[in-house]
């Protein structure tokens, strides 16, 4: 399946397809995040050295991932009845190396959790520790001191990843989202944190339940979009809006509002020069396995894309130029500065031949003047699922699964290292 056909995937074509990619995915069927978070894979099937503060994995042994061709090059190479290497980095695009300073890691670390910065405060949410255990509260970092500073429980009843979220600058809305640890179920209940007094409150449950759905705050009503449906895997169109104040829902019910082109979950949306941006995502995703009675995460068809899709005053949906290359898991990967919106990392479509899952390294730049975009620098490390800040010329990220090494972009440790650089845009 070429990635420039996926543009014209009608409903049927879906429907074909995922009856083949269900064949196709039990070839798939490998535990690969429960590999990638497992501590004791880490400690004793790896070497470490320390280079410029990154702890660089040197070797490692795939050997307790099976199902799927193991991801060296002499493999890759045996399997396509070639010597040639293929390098095992082959979807990164160059860029400049930029300096990263460490700054204070996260309490905890977090994949699949979220961000919301107001001002100099940084706000991160939920998350995964590992395949087992999910968090439920707020960490918050100063960008002023340097330092994690505070910490909020957040309500039992919320869900713990796969969350909707924005801001009004006061107030953070969490809308929907999976609730509990591995593959577990949705929900659609939606809440807001008064950021001052750090008091929780309800607002009127999503009509549906789903899976990190774009969401944002335009023009006094949240926006909910696309995500994944109740199965986790199907891509949902729907699309709702909620007038707010405050953290106070206006209205009791969501509005529908115009669907949007194509669905799924793990995308950037914001809201830029009045106008509302869906940047990249996902179709499909890990389902629980059938009968499982923890809900076990297996792997499935997922389809990685860089579309870009934009709201404006005629309220049509426009397409414009997609990102240098498919990214997913960038909900609160992303930043605006000096009218761009920059992106960091991500995961890209699997490799061609391995079918293994490959994140990003780039920092992306998207200028709201002419609408293109720029590849611009590079992370320390590939990662996904990042949370990113920007605060006095510095860009931040802190949170998510890196990759194995430089020569290896497949996932592994989930961290809750913090970076910055100083940023210089053009
Ligand atoms: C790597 O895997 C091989 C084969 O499964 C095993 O024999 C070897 O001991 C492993 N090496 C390390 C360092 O774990
Ligand atoms: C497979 O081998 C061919 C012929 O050597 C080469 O051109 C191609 O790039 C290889 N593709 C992959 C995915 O390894
Ligand atoms: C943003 O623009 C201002 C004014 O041109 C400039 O001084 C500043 O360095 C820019 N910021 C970045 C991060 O490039």
């Amino acid at each position: 399946m070429s990635r420039f056909h996926h543009k014209h995937f009608s409903a049927t074509k879906l429907v074909l397809f995922f009856c083949f990619s269900t064949v196709l995915g039990v070839a798939l069927v490998a535990n690969l995040i429960r590999e990638s978070f497992s501590p004791s894979h880490i400690a004793t099937s790896s070497n470490w050295v320390v280079r410029d503060h990154v702890p660089v994995l040197l070797f490692q042994n795939d050997s307790a991932i099976d199902a799927v061709p193991k991801g060296g090059n002499a493999e890759i190479a045996k399997k396509n009845g070639s010597k040639d290497l293929l390098p095992a980095t082959f979807a990164d695009i160059p860029a400049p190396n930029w300096h990263w300073e460490a700054m204070p890691s996260a309490p905890v670390p977090r994949l699949d959790g979220y961000a919301i910065q107001i001002k100099n405060m940084f706000y991160v949410l939920q998350g995964y520790r590992n395949l087992d255990h999910v968090h439920s509260h707020v960490d918050v970092y100063d960008f002023i001191t340097n330092k994690w500073v505070d910490r909020i429980e957040s309500p039992k009843e919320m869900a713990n990843s796969h969350l909707g979220v924005a801001t009004d600058g006061r107030c953070i809305y969490v809308v929907s989202g999976q609730y509990g640890p591995q593959c577990r179920g949705s929900i659609n209940l939606a809440f807001a944190l008064d950021t001052k007094t750090k008091q929780w409150s309800s607002l009127p449950p999503l009509p549906l339940p789903r899976y990190a759905p774009a969401t944002q705050l335009w023009r006094g009503r949240l926006h909910v979009m696309g995500g994944g449906k109740e199965n986790r895997h199907t891509p949902a169109l729907e699309h709702w809006s909620l007038a707010v104040k405050d953290g106070k829902a206006l209205e009791k019910e969501w509005r529908t509002e115009i669907p949007i082109p194509r669905g799924g979950p793990h995308r950037a949306c914001i809201v830029a020069n009045d106008r509302l941006f869906v940047i990249g995502g996902q179709e499909g995703d890990f389902m629980p396995k059938p009968g499982s009675p923890i809900f076990k995460c297996s792997r499935r068809h997922e389809v990685v894309y860089g579309d870009v899709y934009m709201l404006d005053d005629e309220m049509k949906w426009k397409v414009l130029q997609p990102m240098p290359k498919p990214d997913s898991h960038i909900e609160c990967a992303w930043v605006i500065v000096n009218n761009s919106i920059i992106i960091t990392g991500g995961t890209t479509e699997k490799h061609p031949v391995t079918k293994r899952m490959i994140l990003v390294g780039e920092v992306f730049q998207f200028h709201l003047d002419t609408l293109t975009w720029s590849v611009i620098g590079k992370l320390p490390y590939r990662i996904k699922t990042t949370l990113t800040g920007y605060w006095d010329g510095w860009l931040y990220f802190t949170s998510g699964q890196r990759d194995r090494g430089p020569d290896n972009p497949q996932p592994r440790q989930v961290v809750g290292d913090m970076w910055r650089t100083k940023l210089s845009l053009k």
